[in-house]
């Protein structure tokens, strides 16, 4: 059964990034790669991945290996933008996510689909019901303002929590409006 998982580090203020997109708060921590919660085991069950342009054109900036999907890459603008060098599987996209969601799917061959952030996008998904999990890695950082991990009020259940390293990595179950919203 395919999911779409939020797979993503935050502060512990629940932030992404700062105001300026700067991730250096989080590419100086230590990680153990083989410990809970680490990318590549995570991403060796990812067959399709959908991020904002915010964070598409933070990774074209920063990527000098070139691009790091293997896997069919959607990207959410309203804009033209570039493709990334290497001509690797990324196709743009814009307005409700449902369809984007579906083509995900279809792609994905069953394996589980990553929305990579913002957070205001994992809220698309999740407006819609179609967001399963949030696995994030919480840095020993506070920001005081930046990008929201998810700017929406949602119960959630929390399935598993560990460390790695200087982080506290947690799964939570996306549950579905916060019960106080409800009619
Ligand atoms: N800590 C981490 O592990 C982590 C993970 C992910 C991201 N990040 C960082 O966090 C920041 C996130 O930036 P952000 O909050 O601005 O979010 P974002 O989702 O990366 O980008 C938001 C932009 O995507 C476009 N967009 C979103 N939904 C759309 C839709 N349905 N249709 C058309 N366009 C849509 C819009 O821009 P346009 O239409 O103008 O293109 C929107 O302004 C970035 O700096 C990123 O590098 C950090």
């Amino acid at each position: 059964m395919t999911r779409l998982i939020y797979y993503t580090a935050c502060t512990l203020d629940g932030f992404l990034a700062d105001p300026q997109d700067s991730l250096d708060w989080l590419l100086r921590q230590p990680i153990d790669e083989g410990g809970p919660n680490d990318y590549g085991r995570f991403i060796a069950g990812i067959g399709a991945v959908v991020m904002g342009s915010t964070t598409y054109e933070w990774i074209l900036r920063h990527d000098r290996d070139g691009w790091a999907y293997a896997m069919p890459t959607w990207v959410m603008t309203s804009r033209d933008l570039p493709l990334p060098e290497g001509e690797p599987d990324v196709r743009f996209a814009s307005g409700p996510v449902r369809p984007v969601y579906e083509r995900m799917a279809a792609a994905a061959a069953g394996k589980d689909l990553w929305v990579v952030g913002g957070g205001d996008l994992a809220g698309q998904f999740a407006d819609e019901g179609l967001l399963d999990e949030i696995v994030t890695s919480i840095a020993p950082v506070t920001l005081g303002a930046g990008r929201p991990l998810l700017p929406r009020r949602f119960d959630l259940e929390l399935i598993d929590v560990a460390r790695n390293a200087t982080f506290i990595t947690a799964r939570h179950r996306f549950v579905g409006p916060l019960r106080e919203d409800a009619a």
